[in-house]
């Protein structure tokens, strides 16, 4: 089998990049592990910035997301008793869109397959080979044989459990992480949504967010021990929990349903540097992982492909290698600007590890000042919304 690009995973950077380089006519062949029923009902992230909706728009990928996405122009942050809107569009002209991850993922699916695309699901790569060549081989496994896909470049999109991370040499990577000591429970429930933004409450028992992925689903998360036991946590104690946490505002309440799903993530930051070694070209969780606070995962892997796909059709087009040459700087920048909001919003937002007295006044310092200086809300708000240019 042979293409012009080998793309290794079909989550939002892998299918989103072979989307944008089929509209620039270049070839390309997606290799997924799992089955497409399975990346089609992963419940994942759901927030997409501006600059997201945008890319998916032009690129013509906007018709459900126009119609189901929920488009929110603030959030609000609950803390110490008090609740203060962050008025997002207000501060910068732009708004987030709320979309589930595994939506973006089938409306991608659903125009790759429509427009002739391949992608193979259950092939699960084992082995990236001549790298350092122009004929790179990306082996894989598929029905119990072993298969080669041939190709000008691999884009290493499988994630952060991928293998195409590991296909680089010793000694060329550099690792930058933070692990943190609590993770997050997410409750997908079948119960209207309690606001009409987001919420994000800091609460002396820890973390909580509202979200929502519908008018009828709400999207709930705590914050948990990182070693959390899920079977410890029937339906009634998330409940109970959920309200402590979020009903601290006079007159206000959650609404209860029937929790459709549940899971824990553990919360880490992490990238590697370059997000290229010669024909590899990494991105999306592959290279970099942020904690959800700041709602910046999905964003930062359609971010990747974006620069990719101008940088393979500036080498297919024009055999200039400009573009792939600065792909890792320029898009490390944009990474590097998302680390640090997503580590600043977790930081002011969860109960920390030890509880010290000092810093949960520091919290509530920090988030006070957001509530009232416009500068440093509006700091907030255009992190949030995702910076255009960086
Ligand atoms: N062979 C083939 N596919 C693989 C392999 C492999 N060896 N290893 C992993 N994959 C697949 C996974 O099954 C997954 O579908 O790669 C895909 C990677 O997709 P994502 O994890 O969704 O990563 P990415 O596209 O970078 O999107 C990042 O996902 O986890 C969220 O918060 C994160 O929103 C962010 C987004
Ligand atoms: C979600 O809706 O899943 C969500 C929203 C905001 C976050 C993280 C997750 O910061």
């Amino acid at each position: 089998m042979r293409t012009q690009v080998g793309i290794v995973g079909a989550g939002p950077a892998g299918l989103m990049l072979s989307h944008l380089l089929h509209l620039r006519g270049i070839e390309s062949v997606v290799l997924e592990s799992r089955s497409r029923d399975h990346v089609e009902h992963r419940v994942r992230a759901g927030v997409l910035e501006q600059g997201s909706v945008d890319l998916l728009c032009r690129t013509g990928l906007g018709g459900r997301l126009r119609r189901e996405g929920l488009r929110h122009e603030g959030i609000e942050l609950r803390f110490a008793g008090e609740s203060y809107r962050v008025p997002m569009t207000e501060l910068t002209g732009r708004a987030i869109t709320v979309y589930g991850q595994q939506e973006v993922v089938k409306d991608l699916i659903a125009a790759r397959i429509a427009a002739g695309g391949s992608i193979l699901f259950e092939a699960d790569v084992v082995r990236l080979d001549n790298l350092d060549s122009d004929s790179p081989v990306v082996h894989f496994r598929r029905d119990g044989h072993e298969e080669k896909l041939h190709c000008d470049f691999v884009a290493g999109c499988d994630g952060f459990h991928g293998v195409s991370r590991g296909a680089v040499p010793e000694g060329v990577l550099t690792t930058y992480e933070r692990t943190y000591p609590f993770a997050w429970l997410g409750v997908l429930a079948a119960a209207a949504p309690a606001v009409e933004e987001l919420v994000y409450a800091h609460h002396d028992r820890g973390f909580a967010l509202h979200s929502m992925r519908s008018p009828e689903v709400s999207r709930l998360y705590l914050q948990v021990a990182p070693d959390e036991d899920i079977g410890t946590w029937p339906d009634e104690r998330i409940w109970a929990e959920l309200r402590t946490r979020l009903e601290t505002v006079p007159g206000w309440s959650l609404n209860e349903g029937p929790v459709l799903e549940k899971s824990i993530t553990p919360m880490r930051s992490f990238v590697v540097e370059p997000m290229r070694w010669e024909r590899l070209f990494l991105a999306g969780d592959a290279v970099h992982i942020v904690p959800p606070t700041g709602a910046k995962g999905m964003n930062l892997a359609l971010a990747d492909v974006a620069l990719l796909g101008d940088a393979f059709a500036a080498w297919y087009g024009r055999g200039c290698p400009d573009l792939l040459e600065s792909y890792s700087a320029k898009a490390l920048r944009r990474v590097w600007r998302a680390q640090h909001f997503s580590w600043w919003m977790t930081s002011m937002l969860h109960r920390l590890e030890r509880n010290d007295p000092y810093e949960t006044k520091l919290q509530t310092a920090t988030l006070r000042y957001v509530a009232t200086s416009r500068a440093y809300a509006t700091s907030l708000a255009e992190n949030y919304v995702g910076l255009p240019e960086i």
